[in-house]
């Protein structure tokens, strides 16, 4: 193998307890790897920062996005360009999107990545408005899960966030009567009113929730977008009428102890208003990515789906943005760009 240029990685040194904190990460810097068959060395441009990360962190068996040994380098999908390929679909000076990891010269399989246009919209849209993780998921969640209609009242948690700031814009582009967003803080849930066009915002960090959801969804809620999961499901259970879709896209209250994830206490209202709570993971409608490519670069073009990205710069603050992300100190996408690493 040949040595190029200089590698820096974030990697795991502990595991956490709740949530991660600085001293649960190191950076090394280490020679990059010449690709070898079925591979590329990809320079990283910019990383996607995602709750699923947090869930890698803890040693399980049973974990969806597997478990990250200690002295490994943290998963994280990114947007990079090849400098040396050793798989003849892919040429130096593509520009490459998938499983990368926190780091800044990545030699992975090219099984783990596909092909990405970044003239027109650069990398923090392909991995944000664009991106698996975020648009697509909130596209493809709120299309055929929640199965939108323009009678529904639309309720989003975690609204602010990647999935969230994308997921109630979604609604209202598919016809939504009524789209209402929770977030954490006044600042958040007037950005959601003011830049992101919800009708209105409830923050949860005021206390519960539910006198306000009652006042705001008098009739119901149609369609619930879950992010966060915990007690905010619960209190949304409450508001459910006959065949009101409840989305399970994520549980991030609950991410901290996996071992001792908390259901919703109020599951039987389920029963009680025949109503459907359907969980789903982003891959489960691969089929469907073209099409949700294609609306959103509409949109995004016509100026209907706004995109707002929080961007941190350099490897080493990673970690930092991780905590940002499961401390709710964000709005819209985070993301870290490494380009200036190089
Ligand atoms: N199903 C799928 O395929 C799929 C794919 C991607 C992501 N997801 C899920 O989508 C959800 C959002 O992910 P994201 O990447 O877009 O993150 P994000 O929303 O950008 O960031 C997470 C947000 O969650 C909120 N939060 C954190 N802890 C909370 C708590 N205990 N209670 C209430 N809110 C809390 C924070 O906002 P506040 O300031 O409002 O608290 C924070 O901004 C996650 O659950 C993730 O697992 C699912």
């Amino acid at each position: 193998m040949t040595s190029l240029g200089v590698n820096t990685r974030v990697v795991l040194v502990s595991r956490p307890d709740g949530d991660p904190t600085p001293e649960n990460f190191g950076l090394e810097s280490v020679p990059a790897v010449s690709p070898g068959a079925g591979e590329v060395l990809v320079a990283v441009d910019m990383l996607s920062i995602d709750a699923f990360i947090r869930t890698t962190l803890d040693d399980r068996d049973d974990s969806l996005h597997g478990s990250a040994p200690i002295g490994s380098t943290i998963g994280a999908l990114g947007v990079g360009t090849v400098i040396e390929s050793g798989d003849d679909r892919f040429q130096p000076g593509d520009a490459v999107a998938g499983g990368l990891g926190a780091q800044t010269q990545a030699t992975v399989p090219t099984a783990f990545l596909e092909k990405v246009d970044t003239s027109r919209f650069g990398p923090a849209t392909q991995l944000g408005a664009m991106g698996l993780t975020t648009g697509l998921t909130a596209y493809v969640g709120m299309k055929f899960v929640g199965r939108v209609t323009e009678t529904d009242t639309v309720v989003v948690s975690g609204a602010a966030g990647a999935v969230g700031t994308f997921a109630g814009q979604i609604a209202r582009l598919l016809g939504a009567k009524r789209v209402i967003g929770i977030a954490g803080g006044p600042e958040k849930g007037r950005y959601l009113v003011d830049e992101l066009g919800y009708d209105a915002s409830i923050d949860y960090r005021a206390g519960s929730i539910d006198a306000r959801l009652a006042e705001l969804a008098p009739d119901g809620v149609d369609v619930f977008f879950d992010n966060v999961g915990g007690d905010i499901l619960d209190s949304v259970l409450l508001q459910i009428h006959e065949g009101s879709r409840i989305v399970i896209c994520g549980a991030i209250s609950q991410y901290g102890d996996m071992n001792n994830v908390t259901g919703p206490r109020n599951y039987l209202k389920l029963a009680e208003r025949h109503a459907n709570m359907e969980g789903f993971t982003v891959l489960h409608f691969a089929g469907r990515f073209a099409e949700a490519r294609d609306d959103i670069r509409g949109w995004l073009t016509e100026g209907s789906l706004v995109e707002h990205n929080h961007v941190e710069r350099g490897i080493e603050r990673f970690p930092h943005a991780l905590d940002l992300l499961l401390t709710g100190g964000h709005r819209g996408k985070l993301l870290v760009d490494v380009s200036g690493n190089a």
